[in-house]
């Protein structure tokens, strides 16, 4: 089995030449139609930051600067929103790719940016519990003993390990076989979208086919290291990490970041208004006649009135909720919830509209569009 991590904050202090980060934000995010008609998944707020913002301030943490974002058919989004990187502290270069050929495709063409320089590889809609320094340092201290590894992974136990990309190790530790979801998993080790490579892994996305599915595998670029007597490491992750490609694991990344929030009202809460549990409310936000059960995040210039938004709800920015009842949910900016008796489990695009023009009472759980109406009658 794996070592573990080292502790956090170890005192180790990273001696790299120039390790670079390589994000990736392109892909197709069929899996969170439709919110991906119209926005870049990695976008979608989770405790009202998007997601890639995480990806990115994790690799800042790890002392890592230098980072290339992948963009695909969302770029001028995803430009916007990270612009230069100056906002994190980092010097951003992008590089696009004008079909999702897969995660090694994605090596491929960032080559001019990545030289001969070692990398981390981190996909952008995925979010890791822990700080990435360990993981990187660990490379590091490796990398200068006798046994160098050449890349190195970061692996989870999962219950359903048919679903990921799956490693099979040997008695060191060391990565023999990678397969894409098997049918009959050899192990429960899942590959976390965290890797890192020094730059062997450009012969091996060179020497690559495409799948069946049309893709440039990372698992055959990495089975194709292997293969080429090159030493692959891994790490094992103890703490959560989430794929948020798809709605419920979205939501269950919003629940565990909120978990984090602590008690901060900037907002304006009137007197009949009840706030309980860690509760974040923006500035410009007005709550009115309302009960807010935390941990709830409300953004800026949002209004509450005569609502209860409970647990694990985060609500953007210029919202209007009114007599509804909101819990465990995303609500994007710019969004009108009106007379919603109990929306739950839901994510809600921006400039969104739910209104009930009937009486009747009904319990809804909605993924709900940017831009769209939905009249509940
Ligand atoms: P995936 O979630 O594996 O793929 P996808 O984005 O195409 O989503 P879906 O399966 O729902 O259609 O991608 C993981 C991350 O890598 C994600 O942030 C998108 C990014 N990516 C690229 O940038 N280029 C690619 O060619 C692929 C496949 C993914």
């Amino acid at each position: 089995m794996p070592g573990p991590l080292l502790p956090l904050n170890d005192g180790y202090e990273l001696a790299f030449g120039t390790v670079k980060a390589l994000i990736l934000a392109g892909g197709a995010g069929t899996r969170l139609r439709p919110i991906t008609h119209t926005r870049a998944k990695q976008l979608v707020p989770v405790a009202n930051k998007p997601i890639l913002f995480y990806g990115i301030e994790a690799m800042v943490d790890a002392g890592i600067t230098e980072i290339g974002v992948i963009v695909g058919d969302t770029r001028e989004e995803v430009m916007e929103a990270l612009g230069d990187g100056a906002q994190f502290g980092a010097a951003i270069t992008y590089v696009t790719q004008d079909e999702p050929l897969g995660l090694a495709h994605c090596v491929l063409i960032a080559k001019d940016f990545l030289g001969d320089d070692d990398f981390v590889m981190y996909l952008g809609d995925n979010l890791l519990e822990q700080d990435l320094t360990a993981f990187t340092a660990a490379f590091e201290r490796e990398r200068s003993g006798t046994t160098a590894p050449d890349a190195q992974i970061l692996l989870k136990q999962v219950p359903d390990p048919h679903r990921f990309g799956i490693a099979t190790l040997d008695s060191e530790g060391s990565v023999v076989k990678l397969i894409e979801k098997p049918v009959e998993p050899p192990s429960d080790l899942a590959l976390v979208g965290v890797y890192l490579f020094n730059s062997t892994i450009h012969d091996a996305v060179a020497a690559i086919e495409p799948s069946p599915r049309g893709e440039l595998e990372i698992t055959d670029a990495i089975q194709w290291l292997v293969d080429h007597g090159r030493r692959v490491r891994c790490e094992l992750l103890t703490g959560w990490w989430i794929d948020t490609g798809k709605l419920t694991p979205l939501l269950e990344a919003n629940r565990l970041l909120l978990e984090r929030i602590d008690t901060q009202i900037d907002g304006d809460v009137d007197e009949s208004s009840v706030i309980d549990g860690r509760v974040h409310i923006a500035g410009g936000a007005r709550i009115i006649n309302s009960t807010i059960r935390g941990p709830v995040s409300v953004g800026p210039d949002t209004e509450i009135r005569d609502a209860f938004i409970g647990p694990f709800s985060a609500i953007g920015a210029r919202c209007s909720v009114t007599s509804s009842e909101v819990e465990h949910s995303v609500i994007m900016d710019n969004s009108i919830i009106s007379d919603i008796p109990r929306l739950e489990g839901s994510l809600i695009g921006s400039h969104a509209k739910v209104i009930r023009t009937a009486r009747k009472p009904r319990s809804l759980q909605l993924m709900v569009g940017d831009h769209c109406q939905i009249d509940v009658e």
